[in-house]
């Protein structure tokens, strides 16, 4: 049988000479159809000179009819809206017959949101150390802190002092080659934050419309718990490329996320996967492995909701001891299996990012 992953690996081979990427990464391929033996997709060319487009699709068309069990091979070629900064329409979640969004954010090829059913499972970690090996792989990187309950991300990025303004806009604050913004940058941390629905509608609004975030290969949510305003008002807001989703591996944890998935899906905002955090512990002593929450959760939900399992991260006080002083574990103990891990995290999120811009039809010009 012909995988989508099996054409897609064939077709990470074929680089656009002019960027230096492969097609995949660079969100060429849309419409990514397997019959039994036959395969169709469509080149979505954006700045291409003709010449490059023709060797391409010659390239592609060859990578993908070398697969094993492909019989025939089909590119169409698309034109040239900008791959990943106008997602189709039906990926936002909004009903037919509403306006479009506008579109805050066009310089911003990605966005992933950070979520959990729980409090305290580890989404501001997961938040941080994902964007650090995202930063890390080459890519421009954001965060928005969008947990208005209790701002964690300044603390662990060590960040302090009021983001600046200019020309009418804030501009984020900068903490470890990357950019970001929170509540908390604003408000003194001994005052508790009230909020109502229309006022978080109004904050995430102003986060993407008034902060001056320029070009970026990828922005970061890290979300409050739960299933509430926020989550509703972000996946209203902007259409989101994916939410990484982040448990502990015991049952009660699941049944939390569970809740959180089915919202995300009834909002159309597809599911990238899960993050067990603090799947097990090393004692550093004996060396010997303890599952302290239990085992098999994170694998469960995976199988449960067909998505990927990204990442397994052990438990370890180093991990919160980096959060709490300000510097991402993956920066701070680069050779740890803590770094090791959350690298990993990001290349099945960026491999993930691929595979769902693969299967996204092209927006329809005109
Ligand atoms: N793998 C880990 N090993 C050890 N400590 C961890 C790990 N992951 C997170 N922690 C610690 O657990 C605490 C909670 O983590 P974190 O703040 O990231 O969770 P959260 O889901 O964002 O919480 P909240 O719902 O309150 O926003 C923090 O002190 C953090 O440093
Ligand atoms: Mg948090």
């Amino acid at each position: 049988m012909v995988t989508q992953d099996a054409v897609l690996d064939a077709l990470r081979a074929v680089k656009d000479p002019e960027a230096q990427q492969d097609i995949v990464s660079l969100g060429l391929i849309r419409d990514l159809a397997i019959a039994d033996s036959q395969v169709s997709f469509t080149l979505a060319f954006t700045s291409q000179s003709p010449a490059s487009k023709a060797t391409l699709h010659s390239m592609a068309s060859r990578a993908v009819g070398r697969v094993p069990g492909v019989s025939k091979v089909q590119v169409k070629m698309g034109a040239g809206q900008p791959a990943r900064s106008a997602p189709a329409p039906h990926a936002h979640g909004h009903a037919h017959g509403q306006p479009k969004p506008e579109n805050f954010i066009p310089e911003v090829k990605q966005t992933i949101a950070v979520s959990s059913g729980k409090g305290g499972v580890g989404k501001s970690t997961v938040t941080v150390n994902l964007a650090v090996a995202l930063r890390e792989a080459g890519g421009a990187v954001g965060i928005i802190d969008s947990d208005v309950y209790g701002p964690d991300i300044p603390l662990m990025l060590g960040t302090r002092g009021r983001p600046g303004m200019f020309d009418n806009r804030i501009i984020p604050v900068e903490a470890h080659g990357m950019k970001m913004m929170s509540i908390g940058l604003l408000v003194n941390d001994k005052e508790p934050l009230v909020w109502r629905g229309p006022m978080i509608h109004s904050f995430i609004q102003q986060m993407l419309k008034d902060v001056n975030w320029g070009a970026l290969d990828y922005l970061v949510f890290d979300m409050p718990p739960g299933t509430g305003d926020a989550q509703l008002s972000l996946s209203q807001v902007i259409p989101l490329s994916g939410v990484v989703m982040v448990t502990t591996p015991q049952e009660v944890a699941l049944l939390d996320v569970r809740k959180a998935i089915a919202m995300f899906q009834k909002l159309n905002v597809p599911i990238l996967g899960i993050v067990e955090n603090m799947s097990y512990f090393v004692a550093p002593d004996t060396g010997k492995r303890y599952s302290i929450f239990g085992e098999g959760g994170g694998k469960k939900l995976a199988d449960e909701y067909g998505v990927p399992l990204l990442a397994q991260v052990p438990l370890d006080p180093a991990t919160r001891q980096a959060g709490d002083e300000g510097t991402p574990i993956t920066l701070r103990a680069p050779d740890s299996i803590q770094a090791r891990t959350f690298r990993e995290l990001s290349m099945a999120v960026r491999r993930r990012l691929d595979e769902l811009g693969a299967l996204r039809p092209l927006p329809k010009i005109g």
